[in-house]
């Protein structure tokens, strides 16, 4: 029921803009999967101290974040420097990770997130695999690639 009394009023505005071919539905699939993603990142534990986080950052050169595995300190605190214009001026984010699977996965994982093809806005470095491009933004590695940077 409420479903139909939000459409109503969707309808005579989109019929007045578009012209009168297949409409798509309110929201598609691909648009529901975006927003269930934002969903779960706001979701994530780690997402309560988004505001601490930048200030604690803009205010100290070392900062050290402790949080349970899960709260989203490897997949989160990356984006939200990203989203707060940390990489403008061709600066990128390096996140270390101690293992080569991790560091794969969760590169894949955010670039899911930030729903960008792997290897470009978001990509990962482990020995013998670059997966990275000069678009990277938020660069995953192991800790022994940092090193030889
Ligand atoms: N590769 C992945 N695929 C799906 N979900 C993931 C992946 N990596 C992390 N996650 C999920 O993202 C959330 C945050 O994880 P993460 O940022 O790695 O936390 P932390 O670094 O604090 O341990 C968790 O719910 C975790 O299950
Ligand atoms: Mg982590």
């Amino acid at each position: 029921m409420v479903d139909e009394v939000e459409l109503l009023d969707v309808n005579p505005t989109s019929a007045s803009s578009s012209s009168s071919e297949d409409e798509s539905p309110v929201l598609t699939a691909k648009e529901k999967q975006k927003q269930s993603i934002q969903e779960v990142r706001r979701s994530l534990p780690v997402y309560l101290y988004r505001e601490a986080l930048l200030q604690a950052i803009q205010e100290h050169q070392v900062l050290i974040i402790e949080g349970e595995t899960g709260s989203g300190k490897t997949t989160q605190v990356p984006q939200y420097l990203h989203e707060a214009g940390y990489c403008e001026g061709g600066k990128r984010v390096g996140c270390t990770q101690p293992r080569r699977v991790a560091a794969m996965s969760v590169a894949a994982r955010v670039a899911q997130e930030m729903d960008k093809k792997l290897g470009n806005e978001v990509g990962y470095s482990i020995r013998f695999e670059d997966c990275t491009s000069e678009r990277t933004k938020l660069k995953y590695m192991t800790d022994g690639m940092l090193l030889r940077e």
